[in-house]
């Protein structure tokens, strides 16, 4: 069931002076109304900060008709057009790996023209429909097996044979079935693989094949047998999927260059019938990797209408913003960021907004959760929707596909609806916390600054894409939000120019700078993680998929493919447990000269406790930790200024430190987080919480906190332009 009212955005930023568009569908023709806010809290939680906005009052502020908009999940490729021989021979192969087991229609091939022509699984077994003609086999098709199906049209005949590549040896597959047909299709058609007019297929497809003056099963199956890349005699259209792999583009080998348009984001650089173990990167042997992974429920752009367009006075300040749909009292919240046209004149500190990350985990499915959520939220007058119950919108790639697979591409052209503000991702634990995440828990660090009269401005991991270290550059101290997990070498790349040439640098989170994404060759509207190898992950890829179909390379955890979070922000990812927080001890090195600036207003005594309460799970250290390994790249005179061993037996060692069922390291060596400095070249430095939940410390108390204040204080003193010397002992 849609929503009511909801849509996206066509980007995440804008800029003072630019222009964002929504694309915003009701569930049916309906008026709804549209206003914007500047958000200064977005935690609707009554016992914190509360939910607070500003009215920005504009042009589309007002009532607008609402309309349908589609939703066509599925991928599929669509061919334009085809022109079929007038006479003769037809014939059709293509090669499957069904992987759903299901008896309902899989679409294979679909012809449409004078004579439709339409090639499938139904009850498991290949059938085909010409014209007003059935065929149709009866033994099922093994699921998760690459198989063959031929469909010859000669003579006033249509045979159609199923075939495994691998026969069983309990049972027999393979099956030609034939019947008579009055006419068989000829000239132009337009032409849809892996889909027809209302279903999808779920599954590997590989190498559909159209030929003519073909006229026997065992000549088409022995050639679509044989390696990619051979064309035989008669090819009117041969799919090579095993060409252009990073685009979106199906390449026809045949004469008439047939190519085929890919719909909804489709799997590729995936394993094919060929595949064998011997080549594991698709670009060293590609016709190992000639298959498509299609899913019924792909979502890419949704492609709706836009429908309204704000363009940004010059006068509102750089911040977090929301655009409010409301039908008959049914909400939605479209947020975005607004940059400033002339970054860093009017504030020196920016909050770097991980959109990345909130793109990849948009539509989390969390059905433990959603009850306790749409119990919750209505008392807090917070948005109450959740991903459970909304399938249409697609999930994350914290999920799965229906047929099990993990779900590895994230579009932000489709509402991503439980990345709101006003609105709770985790039901609290404690009676006073609010269960905040992402970009709620991110709005935290913008209110902390507004109420310590620090100006602050935004920018998102979009931006650091386009444009590099320069979107960094016009600001003396940077700060992550809460999850900054999810990286491109481009923005891992801009974060660390930066930090090497003078910045300052504060990551604010847990779990940061984990996995490695890849963009679309369009731009990262789209984004790709591949889960190989080893962390802490949700699905695992597949051996032989470990790839980025978008440009080739290795996906992973960045400390596999070459990189560690230690050495770009001095700690990496340790333990994880529940959402649950604990306190802070400070250390011997908070009293350090190099620190002193943080110990401004604060009694820092080591050995004492701070961040013993919070809005997410009670405390400061929580949920995901991090600590500094000197192994793994933490700079050598990193300072540790306080650390949090937690107790709890819930928190476990990540998985890639584990070799065996030994743990990695004592408790207190793995279950901690460390409060990290450390100066860089340029005069620049870095401080790292190391902890996912440590923002939701902040506005205990009216921000009035050990935790808040350690923040001003570091905040100020990265504002400052006085270079950080480096800590070198005179001789
Ligand atoms: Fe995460």
């Amino acid at each position: 069931m849609v929503l009511p009212v909801t849509g996206y955005a066509d980007r995440w930023s804008v800029k003072q002076g630019g222009t964002i568009r929504f694309h915003v569908a009701t569930d049916r023709p309906r008026p709804y109304s549209a206003r914007v806010a500047r958000v200064l809290c977005g935690d609707p939680n009554p016992a914190g900060p509360g939910y607070r906005e500003i009215a920005m009052h504009c042009a589309i502020e007002g009532r607008h008709q609402g309309q349908a908009q589609p939703i066509a999940r599925g991928s599929f490729i669509e061919v334009p057009q085809l022109v079929l021989p007038d006479d003769g021979a037809l014939a059709f192969a293509i090669t499957l790996l069904p992987t759903l087991g299901t008896d309902a229609v899989q679409p294979l091939l679909t012809l449409d023209g004078a004579v439709p022509i339409a090639i499938g699984l139904r009850h498991g077994s290949a059938f085909a429909r010409i014209g007003e003609a059935e065929i149709a086999c009866t033994r099922k098709l093994t699921p998760r097996r690459w198989h063959d199906v031929v469909l010859v049209l000669a003579g006033g005949v249509a045979t159609l044979h199923q075939a495994p590549r691998a026969p069983r040896l309990d049972r027999e597959e393979a099956e030609t079935a034939t019947a008579p047909i009055a006419t068989r299709p000829e000239g132009a058609c337009r032409l849809r693989i892996a889909a027809d007019q209302a279903t999808r297929f779920t599954g590997k497809l590989e190498r559909p094949w159209i030929a003519a003056g073909i006229a026997e099963i065992d000549a088409m199956l022995a050639t679509q047998r044989a390696p990619l890349g051979v064309v035989a005699n008669g090819t009117v259209a041969l799919w090579d999927f095993s060409r252009a792999i990073a685009t979106d583009t199906a390449t026809d080998l045949g004469p008439q260059h047939a190519d085929g348009i890919l719909r909804n984001l489709p799997t590729r650089a995936v394993t094919g019938a060929a595949w064998d173990g011997s080549a594991h990167r698709w670009v060293e042997n590609p016709a190992h990797y000639g298959a498509i992974h299609f899913h019924a429920d792909d979502v890419g752009d949704l492609g709706w209408q836009p429908s309204l367009a704000l363009a940004i006075p010059d006068d509102w300040p750089s911040g977090l913003y929301a655009l409010h749909l409301d039908a008959d009292g049914a909400r939605d919240i479209i947020p975005f960021a607004v940059r400033a046209r002339d970054p860093g004149r009017r504030a020196r500190v920016a909050l770097l907004l991980p959109t990345f990350t909130y793109q990849i985990y948009a539509n989390f499915r969390r059905d433990d959760r959603a009850a306790r959520i749409h119990a919750h939220a209505p008392a807090w007058g917070a948005l109450s929707h959740t991903p459970t119950g909304h399938p249409e919108y697609g999930l994350s790639t914290y999920d799965d596909h229906l047929d099990g697979s993990g779900i590895s591409i994230a579009s932000m052209r489709r509402p991503m609806i439980d990345k709101r503000v006003n609105q709770v991702q985790h039901a609290g634990i404690e009676e006073y916390e609010s269960g905040t995440y992402w970009l709620v828990a991110d709005s935290y660090l913008l209110d902390l600054l507004d109420r310590k009269g620090i100006a602050v401005e935004v920018l998102t991991d979009h931006d650091l894409q386009a444009e590099g270290t320069a979107a960094l550059a016009p600001y003396a101290c940077v700060l992550t939000g809460q999850h900054p997990e999810y990286h491109t070498v481009e923005t891992w790349d801009a974060i660390a120019g930066y930090i090497g040439t003078g910045g300052r640098f504060m990551y604010m989170g847990g779990n940061g700078f984990y996995w490695k994404v890849v963009p679309h060759a369009d731009g990262p509207w789209a984004l790709e993680i591949r889960r190989a190898e080893g962390g802490i992950r949700v699905w695992a890829a597949e051996p032989g998929e470990y790839f980025h179909q978008f440009d080739g390379t290795l996906g992973g955890l960045w400390r596999r493919v070459g990189r560690t979070p230690q050495s770009l922000v001095g700690v990496g990812f340790s333990t994880q447990g529940d959402y649950k927080a604990y306190p802070y001890t400070w250390l011997d090195g908070i009293g350090d000269p190099r620190v002193a600036f943080m110990r401004e207003g604060l009694a820092a005594v080591p050995g004492e406790e701070f961040g013993g309460r919070g809005l997410m799970g009670g405390g400061a250290a929580g949920h995901e930790l991090d600590r500094i390994d000197f192994r793994l790249g933490t700079p050598l005179h990193a300072l540790v200024v306080a650390r949090a061993v937690v107790s709890d037996p819930e928190y476990h060692p990540v998985n890639e430190e584990r070799l065996s069922i030994e743990w990695p390291g004592t408790h207190e060596q793995i279950i901690r987080s460390d409060i990290t400095f450390f100066e860089a070249a340029g005069g620049g430095a870095v401080f790292s919480v190391g902890s996912m939940n440590f923002v939701g410390a902040l506005p205990v108390d009216g921000y009035d906190n050990s935790c808040a204040k350690l923040i001003e204080n570091v905040v100020r003193r990265f504002a400052d332009p006085r270079p950080f010397p480096l800590p070198i002992p005179s001789a």
